[in-house]
């Protein structure tokens, strides 16, 4: 390569024509998954605190949400429900009349060509805020019982898939889960529900927001004994290829703004579908600043979310979907 004078990289930086003209990475608003909460009730539309511009929904509040959506060009969403009651074991997750149940129900009969994907979890379900069944250890200690979730989520995959989810998407972090979800899918004759599976997911302060969102904090504890950590990058090799041995037809890393390393890894060692995740904290942390003038919103947001697909992410879950949307 010739050297300075002759060779002047900002020659092909002289316009936005030229330089949209050479893009290597351009979003689309196919790349896109959005997230949304829904509850039991009627008329509900109330703004989460730490997540401007999210809203816990009833169904028919949900329904207008994500006709908008669609109208917009959103090819995906991603629901997580609130339950009326939570118990010990999270039983509302399975439960056909719950509101993620009754959503999916709505959209498939409404917006068909709308994609569903349902949160396949416990902890917004459980007493204790844990994603499975807490046992008390020989040690006394207090932990999550790993083979007895597994049929929990199953069951939960499976109330999904009746209910017309067109992929299932763990995120409770259980080994052995995927496994588990495709069993219970296929003995029932769901082969054809897809699992996302959030096979690389780090205990994160960035969830933060979400937990208020989906009133699920852990009430003792923390979920660092089945979440990763995130000082053991490679892990994410070994989680993603149980994942895939198991059944995984999609990984996921999360969250994602701050693991561009992780989602490049992945991408680069394993030619399966990758989704990741630039969750509630990354969200509030740009709307914050935005608000107080520190950044520009549209531009902050662009550019995170670009540096996702960047990466390597063919799917980009962000509560920023709508406005992308707008501005793509
Ligand atoms: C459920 C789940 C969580 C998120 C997605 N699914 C919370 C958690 O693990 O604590 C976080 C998403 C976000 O922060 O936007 N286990």
């Amino acid at each position: 390569m010739a050297a300075f004078p002759t060779r002047r990289l900002r020659r092909l930086r002289v316009s936005e024509t030229l330089r949209q003209m050479l893009a290597q990475v351009r979003l689309s608003r196919w790349d896109l998954i959005a997230p949304l909460f829904v509850r039991d009730g009627q008329d509900i539309r109330s703004e989460i605190a730490s997540m401007p511009g999210q809203f816990q929904y009833s169904v028919e509040t949900a329904m207008e949400t994500v006709r908008r959506w669609s109208d917009v060009g959103i090819p995906a969403v991603l629901l997580f429900g609130i339950p009326k009651v939570k118990d010990a074991e999270g039983s509302q997750a399975w439960n056909d009349d719950a509101p993620v149940q009754r959503l999916c129900r709505q959209i498939k009969s409404a917006v068909p060509e709308l994609v569903v994907v349902t949160d396949v979890c416990l902890c917004e379900y459980t007493d204790h805020g844990h994603c499975g069944l807490v046992v008390k250890k020989q040690d006394g200690r207090k932990d999550v019982d790993n083979d007895a979730t597994l049929e929990l989520l199953g069951k939960t995959a499976l109330s999904h898939a009746r209910c017309g989810a067109d992929i299932v998407a763990p995120s409770a972090m259980m080994d052995g889960q995927v496994a588990a979800i495709r069993q219970a899918l296929d003995t029932n004759g769901f082969p054809d529900t897809a699992i996302m599976s959030y096979a690389v997911k780090f205990a994160s302060a960035f969830y933060g927001p979400f937990r208020d969102a989906a009133e699920s904090p852990p009430r003792f504890g923390n979920r660092k004994t089945y979440q990763m950590d995130f000082l053991s990058p490679r892990q994410a090799s070994m989680e993603s290829q149980a994942d895939l041995d198991e059944g995984a037809d999609i990984l996921m890393v999360k969250p994602a703004g701050a693991y561009l390393d992780i989602i490049s890894a992945v991408r680069s060692r394993f030619p399966a579908p990758l989704a990741a995740y630039h969750v509630s904290g990354e969200y509030a942390m740009i709307k914050a600043a935005a608000k107080e003038g520190w950044l520009d919103e549209k531009s902050a947001a662009m550019e995170i979310t670009s540096a996702i697909k960047r990466a390597g992410a063919d799917m980009i879950i962000t509560y920023f979907a709508e406005q992308l949307a707008g501005w793509l």
